[in-house]
């Protein structure tokens, strides 16, 4: 099993992420988050948010609506440019972006050789709007967050006390009709992105600043929640493959460690962007919308259109390599021992409740008792179910930094097992230091 498999497994036997609609035979692209993955993704948008917006003056946030104006994107460039190279297998007649096939360009259905000359493909998905047959609008899903953030850009100054250099930050769906999905959650038709538009001046020395402080920001971000720093990267876009107006373009990747599905040839894989936009967003929408978008400087009385570093993030992507990252084969004595290291900022539930034996009354009573009190401040998970040791395996799969075992002992002096999930080592702790034990373990 490569990568993807195993985290794919795992994700769906412990209710991380099932396929979209798999009863109805599921649907292309698109995936639904269960009970635990739900709240990593929850943890994940709300460690960016704190990051990214509460600890910051000079960030604030929004949410704006998915569906927007069209001539938003004829400005944004979307409509005539948001396209991947489209080839068709001459012989199973299967569609492909052509920049997945690879240097050996092989079909990846039938082996074939022979493709179709590559079309653009625009990713755009199409709604339509409003209730009368014939006169429906045609609107569309957006391709990425980042253009409600521009269409505000003016609103947000005129309502708040906020000066350049500042930034919006927003987390969001985003919708691509993606050529070829796959790779689990990585290429989906339907995914989150959480992003920060940063409003500069334009002036070269400005601009360069705020994109390199940008650029070590997010990785920090990620190393400071456990990712390894082995497996992340910069990899730098070439000038010719830059979007035009693009004046500087960073990935951060991901190293997937063996091997992917084979979609895409490379074993690092793009995470977030970050971007340096220069004077288009803001220079566009002020052009289609006939607004004067253009920015007063009450220092240096210049008026301008700021530039734009951006921060691009995937939420799904980033919960993807979160997983990949913590997923952990622990040879023991007899078994082999799946566990999930995932910070405990990110771990779904923060630690798990167990009376030793379910059919003891007295024990189930003070574990329900503990499990409520920890459940005032954390998710705290609860299970009775088999022995202790098929208990701790599920756990570790989840993530669950310490398990909590209620037993004869606890009725006697009001202690506690709390075992560790990396190390796996137990320690006996007092029920009433129980709370200040666990703030300082996962802090
Ligand atoms: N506003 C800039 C922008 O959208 P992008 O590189 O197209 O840039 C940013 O997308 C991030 O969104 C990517 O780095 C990735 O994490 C995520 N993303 C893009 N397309 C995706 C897809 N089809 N499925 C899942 N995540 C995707």
């Amino acid at each position: 099993m490569d990568t993807f498999e195993k985290i794919g497994s795992l994700a769906k036997r412990r209710g991380f992420i099932y396929p979209g609609s798999e009863i109805y035979g599921g649907l292309s692209g698109t995936w639904d988050y269960g009970p635990l993955g739900v709240e990593l993704k929850r943890n994940i948008k709300e460690e960016f948010w704190k990051t990214m917006v509460r600890n910051r003056d000079d960030v604030v946030g929004l949410d704006a609506a998915i569906f927007m104006n069209p001539k938003v994107w004829e400005a944004s460039g979307h409509l005539e440019a948001f396209s991947d190279p489209l080839v068709e297998c001459k012989k199973c007649h299967h569609r492909f972006r052509e920049d997945n096939l690879g240097e050996k360009k092989e079909c990846p259905d039938c082996g074939g050789k022979e493709f179709t000359e590559p079309k653009q493909f625009n990713l755009m998905v199409e709604a339509s709007l409003g209730v009368i047959e014939g006169e429906k609008q045609k609107v569309y899903l957006r391709g990425e967050i980042t253009q409600g953030v521009h269409v505000n850009f003016k609103q947000v100054l005129d309502s708040t006390r906020i000066k350049i250099p500042f930034g919006i930050a927003q987390i969001g769906k985003a919708f691509r009709n993606e050529i070829t999905p796959g790779d689990l959650t990585f290429r989906s038709r339907e995914f989150e992105q959480m992003e920060l538009q940063f409003y500069v001046k334009p002036e070269e020395k400005e601009g360069k600043k705020w994109f390199e402080y940008w650029k070590n920001e997010r990785m920090e971000w990620y190393l400071g929640l456990g990712m390894k720093k082995s497996n992340l990267k910069f990899r730098e876009h070439e000038p010719e493959k830059r979007a035009h107006y693009a004046k500087a373009a960073f990935d951060i990747e991901y190293k997937v460690s063996d091997g992917s599905a084979g979609l895409t040839p490379s074993s690092w894989k793009e995470m977030e962007g970050i971007h340096h936009r220069g004077d288009w967003d803001v220079g566009r929408h002020s052009k289609f919308s006939g607004k004067d978008l253009s920015y007063f400087d009450e220092e240096s009385k210049e008026r301008f259109i700021p530039w734009v570093i951006e921060t691009s993030g995937g939420v799904d992507r980033a919960a993807l390599f979160f997983l990949m990252d913590a997923y952990h084969e622990e040879k023991l004595e007899k078994e082999t021992r799946i566990v999930l290291k995932l910070h405990p900022k990110l771990a779904p539930y923060k630690v798990a409740v167990f009376p030793l034996l379910a059919n003891k009354e007295n024990l189930v009573k003070k574990a329900k008792e503990i499990h409520g009190e920890l459940k005032k401040k954390w998710m705290v998970a609860w299970d009775e179910r088999g022995n202790i040791g098929k208990r701790y395996r599920a756990q570790d799969e989840a993530g669950t930094p310490y398990c909590i075992t209620v037993d004869f002992d606890t009725l006697d002096n009001n202690s506690v097992t709390v075992r560790d999930r990396d190390s796996m080592k137990q320690e006996r702790v007092a029920v009433k230091e129980l709370s200040v034990y666990l703030e300082k373990k996962l802090a």
